[in-house]
């Protein structure tokens, strides 16, 4: 059964636009971290700190495979890393996903991120100033991989009505 995959930077709104897009096309959302929360009783912090990053990769990695092997149609909502480790990203092009790339600038990014940051161990720990500079180094190197998804919509400045709309126009 078919997929749908939102994906993008944290804070490009994949949580966000999946809840909406999934009140609208009646289509369940899982949204990956939460799963991996779910299967692991650890908050997405605990893992890293218990564990690791690596761990959380290799975790990632699992859990994702299960929901794509699902026999549902489902929305998912990666993480923002999900797609730059393991073969994920090739996963993104296989037969029945249908992956979009929410794609915001690093101003829309820092903005959201900035009041938004102490859930993600990434970037919990950063200041005001180095986070910009992070966002957009990471952005860069990360790119490559998002650009694998089969659509990719620039979410700057759209309501959350509209990105929603883009999408069903792509699923259409
Ligand atoms: C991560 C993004 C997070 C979460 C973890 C790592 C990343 O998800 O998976 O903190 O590597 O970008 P969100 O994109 O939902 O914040």
């Amino acid at each position: 059964m078919r997929k749908i995959i939102l994906l993008g930077y944290m804070g490009s709104g994949k949580s966000t636009i999946a809840n909406s897009l999934s009140k609208n096309i009646k289509i369940p959302f899982v949204d990956l971290d939460k799963k991996i929360e779910e299967k692991t009783n650890l908050s997405i912090n605990a893992i890293f700190e218990k564990h690791g990053e690596i761990y959380f990769r290799k975790l990632e990695h699992e859990v994702f495979l299960e929901l794509l092997h699902s026999p549902d149609e489902l929305i998912i909502g990666l993480g923002g890393g999900t797609p730059c480790y393991a073969n994920n990203h090739e996963l993104l092009k296989g037969e029945g996903v249908v992956s979009i790339y929410l794609k915001a600038s690093i101003e829309t990014l820092f903005q959201r991120l900035v009041v938004n940051k102490s859930k993600r161990p990434l970037i919990a720990d950063k200041s005001e100033g180095e986070m910009k500079e992070f966002i957009a180094i990471h952005l860069f190197e990360r790119s490559f991989y998002y650009n694998q998804a089969k659509y990719k919509l620039v979410v700057d400045g759209k309501t959350i009505d509209q990105t929603v709309a883009d999408i069903m126009g792509f699923l259409a």
